[in-house]
């Protein structure tokens, strides 16, 4: 492999203060870029001025979506360190998403040198305000411009850097999610396991009915009963149930949050009693009538948690923990932000500091 080749741009764009950084709007000077040919593999890593593709109008991935995508953060601490949270899980589900969609895998070396390399050049765009970060979003297309329905012989992995605020506007004030009972996102034996653009495009207008209806977002079901609980929104599931925490289980339709693992040996360190199992969304609402139902909350990279604060099913309308923020909830935020902040002590090594070249070292 060669060495990452780096062209600057020759202006920066204005930086938006952190206080006004919302999720995704904004992006950084400088995107990584390294293609894919059959035949040769990964070659031609190398950083660029932040720029649009020119893609053929045949090129693959606009036909049949044949592309992948992660999303993690790098936070800059109160120390001034900017810090990955578990980079190579990240770069690990990315070449499990490419295996699923057929795309050839990349060296994870690799992508978690391209986090370090891009967000060395940026560094300065990483805010410091508690709540935001640097989103990453490493992504792969098919990039040959070919229409028969096959495997692309040609990709580009690309990623490119955004500043964040709070994914919802609401932060971590409770969110209203109705229960999709006709739309589903994922089968066992599809791609609900893999992070791949189609799942969320299959996912909007049910988001939009949902929003029709008052609510923020979607808590999807089974697709084969529309019994179990499977994902809410674009991000994992977690109820509080009589003292137990339980979340659903990786069987194949839901992705494997690295939030979700994250709270998951964060709890079971608390001593809590944690299952991974089906959760029957005909118990979630016994357990909400009768006053069992304690908390409620999703989990991922963007907005890390998310409580429940309303849940509607069926025509029929539930609070939770009086529509606020539960105790578990809060500390489980807390806990994972304080770790991405570098303010409390990273036991499980989730955190990897970004190394600076002094020159580039902002003040
Ligand atoms: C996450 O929070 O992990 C997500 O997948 C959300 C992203 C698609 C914006």
């Amino acid at each position: 492999m060669s060495d990452i080749a780096i062209t600057l741009c020759s202006k920066p764009k204005p930086k938006t203060p952190d206080d006004a950084l919302r999720f995704g709007t904004v992006f950084t000077d400088h995107m990584f870029v390294m293609d894919y040919l059959e035949g040769r593999g990964w070659h031609s890593p190398r950083v660029v001025p932040y720029q649009p593709f020119e893609l053929d109008p045949a090129t693959a991935v606009l036909h049949y979506a044949q592309a992948v995508f992660d999303g993690l953060k790098a936070f800059r601490g109160v120390d001034g360190v900017i810090r990955l949270f578990r980079p190579r899980k990240h770069a690990e589900r990315l070449n499990r998403s490419c295996e699923r969609m057929c795309i050839p895998p990349l060296d994870p070396d690799m992508v978690v040198r391209s986090f370090h390399a891009l967000i060395e050049v940026d560094n300065a765009w990483v805010p410091s305000k508690r709540g935001t970060a640097l989103y990453l979003r490493p992504t792969v297309i098919a990039s040959e411009p070919f229409l028969g329905v096959r495997a692309a012989k040609n990709y580009i992995y690309f990623l490119i850097l955004s500043p964040v605020g709070p994914y919802y506007a609401e932060g971590i004030k409770p969110v209203k999610i109705l229960v999709a009972d006709h739309n589903v996102r994922a089968v066992e034996g599809g791609v609900g396991d893999a992070k791949t653009g189609g799942n969320y495009a299959a996912s909007l207008s049910a988001q939009a009915e949902a929003e029709r209806a008052g609510y923020t977002q979607v808590l999807w079901l089974d697709g084969v009963h529309r019994k179990y609980l499977d994902e809410v929104g674009s991000m994992n599931i977690m109820v509080k149930i009589a003292g137990e925490v339980a979340t659903p289980p990786l069987s194949g339709t839901i992705l494997p949050g690295v939030t979700r693992d994250s709270i998951l040996s964060l709890m079971r360190d608390w001593g809590l009693k944690v299952s991974e199992r089906p959760i029957a969304i005909d118990e979630v609402m016994a357990a909400a009538r009768n006053g069992t139902l304690e908390e409620m909350w999703g989990t991922g990279t963007a907005a890390v948690v998310s409580p429940v604060g309303q849940l509607g099913y069926k025509g029929e309308k539930v609070v939770i923990n009086n529509g606020e923020a539960g105790p578990l909830t809060r500390r489980l935020y807390d806990a994972i932000t304080d770790i991405q902040y570098g303010l409390t002590n990273d036991v499980h090594h989730w955190t990897e500091p970004v190394v600076l070249a002094k020159q580039r070292r902002i003040a």
